[in-house]
């Protein structure tokens, strides 16, 4: 049984993401207004815009009195609130510009500081996956599980790169070349909130990424942790919730993942 608080908060979050995924849906494919940010690279077209501001204004209708952080910059902050909503209105922003199908949207929301429920949903293939903190974690309402692989070499990994790759020597470039040659396969499918969920229910068997942010791991995090995964810095410690560091696997192989990465540094 999920406490009644917890409960209306995870209605709220699927509900949102669900219409937020639509709006992406019917955007899909169609002609968009593409602005960059910080790169040349960092894209943000005018669904992210219409997503956010969908979700923003829900909120401040139904849960006035609780602090919101949302990548497109429309949050609100109130350092007392009980609860804190981690919005990325679209995940995945480069391959929606150019009508590649993998995005979604991501919903964390804390508790008091503490990851308490996550939502990322794939418009697409309508997946919509949910976790609760201590509640266990689904794929459209059924329960999922990360895969049992012990063996590094015969995982399926995934990872990103930042947007200031083409500018930083800092860019993951030896980490992903220290996957290639020692696991089965090595992704980069450009949505972090997906690649944590697709941990979290054994498509993937491990995910790491740098430089990222509160919104893009929040939620994911807490599904694979529902899920029986594990989620840490670089150094195996607790992940840092502003999303600089993330290493994600079933468990049975972070300590290879873990010991792959220090001998790439
Ligand atoms: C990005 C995606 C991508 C990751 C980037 C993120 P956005 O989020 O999650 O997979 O590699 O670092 O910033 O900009 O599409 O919301
Ligand atoms: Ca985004
Ligand atoms: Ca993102």
């Amino acid at each position: 049984m999920i406490e009644p608080a917890l409960a209306e908060v995870l209605v709220l979050a699927r509900q949102l993401a669900r219409e937020a995924g639509a709006i992406q849906r019917e955007g899909y494919e169609q002609a968009h207004d593409i602005g960059t940010k910080s790169a040349d690279v960092d894209l943000v077209t005018e669904v992210d815009h219409a997503c956010e501001a969908h979700v923003l204004a829900e909120l401040a209708r139904r849960r006035p009195g609780d602090a919101v952080l949302a990548e497109e910059g429309g949050g609100r902050g109130d350092a007392r609130a009980e609860w804190r909503w981690l919005v990325d209105p679209l995940d995945g922003t480069v391959n929606y510009a150019h009508g590649y199908p993998c995005f979604c949207v991501s919903i964390g929301v804390e508790r008091r500081g503490t990851r308490a429920v996550g939502v990322v949903y794939d418009p697409l293939r309508d997946e919509l996956f949910h976790a609760v903190r201590g509640g266990g974690a689904f794929r459209n309402d059924r329960p999922i599980r990360v895969s049992r692989e012990a063996e590094l070499g015969r995982g399926l990994f995934a990872t990103g790169f930042a947007y200031d790759v083409h500018t930083s020597a800092d860019d993951n470039l030896a980490a992903f070349g220290a996957f290639v040659k020692s696991a089965r396969a090595v992704r980069r499918d450009g949505s972090a909130a997906l690649d944590l969920c697709y941990v979290a229910c054994g498509r993937f068997d491990g995910y790491w990424e740098r430089k990222l942010k509160p919104w893009d791991v929040c939620a994911g995090a807490l599904v694979l942790e529902e899920a029986g995964g594990r989620v840490s810095d670089l150094a195996g410690e607790p992940m840092p919730a502003d999303g600089r560091e993330v290493v994600a696997s079933n468990g049975s192989l972070h300590a290879a993942m873990l010991a792959l990465l220090a001998r790439a540094r």
